[in-house]
């Protein structure tokens, strides 16, 4: 009897120690939904987060297939939606803050004689401060977890030394550049903590960002089904999160802050 009991503890015990806890953010399609579907099968408690999720219904059926999958609300732009979940989530250890959500930005507001402000604030609130804001509020639930990452997906159009013509996208390619410096300094604030950071480029992967990258309009990215962005040759959402989760579950304290490629190759700044 006493063996029994003594084994049941010990499975209970195994089980809870590999419940592991993701928060991802802009998690309703794309890379995001993806990081869902593949932290969720790998029987992860994952808190899905998004900024509509009464719409999202792709993130709505995975959740209903799979109990380890939570929705909440989140702008990564709103502070107090930020600071609410974070108090929310108080006391809960995350092993992982994947800062996924991303803003690409409207071409012709970015163009060359046509800059306009209101968009420049608005990318740089959601690629910039939103990851660095979420960090803060964010890092004493890592702090407490036990495998302690934090991670950002940039992109290699924030790469100043890779750059050779002035990019079609300015907006989106100064925030990229700017949420690596923010993340590289998060990497050494929080190395103390245990906390590893991962600042990532997730290579060129078919969603509607990249459609929106090769030129089209967010209307046609989100009806297109046939265009031609073959000369990316575009990984498929598959391809890159299993492949950047894999990089980011090898990730060491000593490589913290460093810019990967999703396989954990090292980008150039
Ligand atoms: N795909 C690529 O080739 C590529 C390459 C380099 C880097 N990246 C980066 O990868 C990340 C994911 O992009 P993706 O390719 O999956 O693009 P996507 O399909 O356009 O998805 C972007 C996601 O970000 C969310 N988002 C935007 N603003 C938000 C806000 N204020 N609060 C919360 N969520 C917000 C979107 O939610 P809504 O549906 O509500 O708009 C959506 O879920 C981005 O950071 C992007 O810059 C992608």
């Amino acid at each position: 009897m006493l063996r029994i009991v003594a084994l049941s503890l010990t499975i209970l015990l195994a089980h809870t120690a590999a419940a592991k806890t993701v928060l991802v953010t802009g998690s309703n399609r794309g890379l995001g939904l993806e990081f869902v579907t593949q932290y969720a099968a790998k029987g992860w408690h994952v808190i899905a987060t998004s900024r509509s999720p009464d719409d999202d219904e792709d993130l709505q059926a995975l959740a209903a297939a799979n109990t380890n999958i939570t929705i909440e609300q989140l702008d990564v732009a709103d502070l107090e939606e930020v600071a609410a979940l974070a108090a929310k989530y108080q006391g809960t250890p995350i092993d992982v803050l994947m800062n996924n959500a991303g803003l690409f930005g409207d071409r012709p507001r970015q163009t060359w004689g046509k800059l306009d402000r209101d968009l420049f604030r608005q990318v740089m609130d959601v690629n910039v401060f939103g990851p660095l804001k979420l960090s803060e509020a964010f890092a004493s639930h890592v702090a407490a977890s036990e495998t302690k990452k934090i991670a950002v997906i940039s992109s290699t159009a924030g790469s100043i030394s890779s750059i050779r013509n002035p990019p079609g996208a300015p907006y989106y390619a100064i925030s990229k550049a700017a949420v690596n410096m923010a993340m590289r300094g998060t990497a050494m604030r929080l190395k103390e903590q245990g906390i590893a950071v991962a600042i990532f480029m997730p290579g060129a992967v078919d969603t509607r960002m990249l459609r929106e990258a090769v030129g089209l309009t967010q209307e046609e990215a989100e009806a297109a089904t046939d265009y031609d962005y073959r000369r990316f040759q575009p990984l498929t959402t598959e391809e890159s999160i299993s492949q950047m989760i894999a990089t980011l579950d090898a990730l060491t304290l000593d490589r913290s802050g460093d810019f990967l490629n999703y396989d954990g190759s090292t980008i150039p700044w």
